[in-house]
């Protein structure tokens, strides 16, 4: 299932939640964390809860919810509460190693059990960078981990978490902690087997900044991005989508390599093409269909 963008809606905002079913989002993450306030926690579980029940069938978009910390004191009544037919994924914030998404994985057999649910079919997408633990643990990334859908990051808690005055440089840049951050990012979703999805842009009315931030981000690996604002996702869906000419070109490499079927390498256009050319091209065609 495609996760070019995943789209954050406060779970407590039946406003936003209403706006959100015309979204184009491959996903939309009805969060109850850091977007809703302590009053309101308990209230927006539920709203969650049947929103995804009335809509999950209908919509076209994957439903997640971004519960509590696991270390919140709040997470299980979360669980609890939106693991309900339709749920396709947990998003888990401040994820401190491999090991929390086990942990969550087990709680997730007895809930899917308890709501008729196929087993496994709850998803999990972890922010891999909130802390600075979950920094010097990214190697527990490294291999195939049971329900993981995908994996991004964030800057936010991460600077929040480490005293930083900012995650930005003087210029503008992201900081060197939060470029090993998305680098890491990259790596273990990787190394796991699924996308990597990259973190959100904050200044939502800044379109043209947004696309080109995604067009540098999918060049790195990045396969999609989390969007705050709904404005965003359309721009988001075109830039991790592949372009006419890449899938030509995909094409092209996929077919040279099946009409010489004992090449190695061979070349097209003067450049040389040999087997992570051909892995490139046919996860190209794959994305797009
Ligand atoms: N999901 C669904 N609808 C949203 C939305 C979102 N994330 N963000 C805004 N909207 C709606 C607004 O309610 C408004 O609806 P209306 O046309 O019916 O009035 C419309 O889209 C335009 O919104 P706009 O006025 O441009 O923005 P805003 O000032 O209302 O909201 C934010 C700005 C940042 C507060 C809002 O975009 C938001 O809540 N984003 C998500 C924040 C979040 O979840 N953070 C946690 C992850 S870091
Ligand atoms: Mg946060």
């Amino acid at each position: 299932m495609k996760l070019r963008s995943m789209l954050f809606v406060p779970a407590d905002s039946e406003k936003k939640l209403a706006k959100s079913l015309g979204s184009p989002a491959d996903a939309l993450i009805l969060d109850l964390e850091d977007s809703v306030a302590e009053a309101r926690k308990a209230g927006a579980r539920g709203t969650a809860a049947a929103f995804i029940t009335a809509n999950a069938k209908q919509l076209g978009a994957q439903l997640y919810v971004r519960i509590n910390p696991l270390d919140s004191g709040m997470a299980m009544g979360d669980l609890a509460t939106v693991v309900v037919a339709g749920l396709a994924g947990i998003m888990l914030p401040k994820t401190r190693s491999a090991a929390d998404i086990v942990r969550l994985g087990h709680c997730l057999d007895a809930l899917e059990a308890r709501a008729g649910m196929a087993a496994g079919s709850v998803r999990i997408v972890p922010v891999a960078t909130e802390t600075p633990e979950a920094i010097l643990n990214m190697q527990s990334f490294a291999g195939p981990i049971a329900r993981l859908a995908g994996v991004t990051w964030g800057a936010e808690d991460l600077s929040a978490a480490i005293g930083a005055v900012s995650n930005r440089d003087e210029d503008g840049s992201w900081s060197p902690l939060y470029l090993l951050a998305n680098s890491l990012c990259l790596a273990a979703a990787a190394a796991a087997g699924v996308p990597a999805i990259d973190t959100l842009h904050a200044d939502f009315r800044d379109s043209a900044g947004l696309a080109i931030a995604c067009r540098a981000s999918r060049r790195r690996g990045f396969r999609g991005r989390i969007a705050i604002h709904p404005d965003q996702v359309a721009i988001i869906n075109e830039a991790y989508s592949p372009s006419e000419a890449e899938l030509a070109h995909a094409r092209r490499i996929v077919d040279a390599f099946a009409a010489q079927p004992e090449a190695g390498t061979l070349s097209i256009d003067g450049v040389m093409i040999d087997k992570p050319h051909l892995t490139q091209a046919l996860r190209t065609l794959a994305g797009a269909g």
